[in-house]
């Protein structure tokens, strides 16, 4: 796996050695747990054996009890461990402790509800939220900082998108999604934390935000098929 440092690529190095002393085999962050990715990312980390630690503090942008049905099984697994908690707030020192990998997850998702006097939450929960995370593993970088970033970068670039188009966002959402990707590069220069930045497009499936177009789109043909 490579991460990117002004569009050049650095290679991540990964041990496959299991800490001692642990029954599991790495421990695991990744917030926005509660949300649609962060659930299924969370499910599979636990699956192949990982500890996870999940934070989430289920933004009401859509219902918060579909949220709670995302984490409820979660809860049931050995090994999760849920804090919920708003990054912008809750002591961070502690639970960087001991963490592998980070998988930032959460973030103010929707595009349209970016403007006007909706863009504060933008600023809160995908530019400071993330910039208090990377500042929390300076002292002790992960092996990789895993950032879900959004093809809203991109906004009407010419296609296809690579990672080198220069991205042109369209949106408060793209410019937040944005801003956190640089806020990556910056502690990746300043302080080696080792960033990784994967521009997510639309994602679907179960237990996706009914905000989400896609959901309206995608699942009753998912229900039929
Ligand atoms: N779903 C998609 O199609 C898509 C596309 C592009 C990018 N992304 C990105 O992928 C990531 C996951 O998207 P999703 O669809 O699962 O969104 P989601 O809204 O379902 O999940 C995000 C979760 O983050 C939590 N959160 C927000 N701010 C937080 C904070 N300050 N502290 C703790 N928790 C916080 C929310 O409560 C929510 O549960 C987001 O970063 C999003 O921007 C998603």
């Amino acid at each position: 796996m490579q991460g990117y440092s002004d569009g050049k690529p650095y290679a991540l190095s990964w041990s496959k050695q299991k800490p001692s002393g642990s029954t599991f085999r790495y421990k695991r962050l990744a917030e926005g747990t509660a949300g649609f990715v962060g659930s299924h990312l969370a499910e599979r980390l636990l699956d192949a054996g990982h500890e996870v630690i999940g934070v989430d503090c289920l933004v009401p942008y859509y219902s918060t009890d579909l949220k709670r049905r995302n984490v409820a099984p979660l809860l049931e697994r050995d090994g999760y461990t849920f804090i919920e908690g708003d990054l912008v707030d809750i002591e961070l020192g502690p639970l960087v402790q001991g963490i592998d990998l980070v998988f930032h997850q959460a973030a103010q998702a929707g595009v349209r509800a970016s403007w006007g006097a909706g863009f504060s939450p933008y600023i809160r929960h995908n530019v400071i939220a993330t910039q208090r995370l990377l500042e929390a593993f300076t002292h002790r970088p992960p092996r990789a900082f895993i950032y879900a970033s959004s093809s809203s970068v991109y906004g009407n670039s010419p296609l296809p998108m690579c990672e080198d188009t220069r991205p042109q966002p369209l949106s408060p959402y793209g410019m937040s999604k944005l801003a956190g990707e640089h806020l990556c590069t910056l502690y990746h220069q300043n302080f080696g934390i080792p960033t990784v930045v994967l521009r997510y497009f639309t994602v679907y499936g179960h237990g996706s935000a009914p905000t989400w177009p896609s959901t309206a789109l995608f699942l009753p043909c998912c229900a039929t098929s």
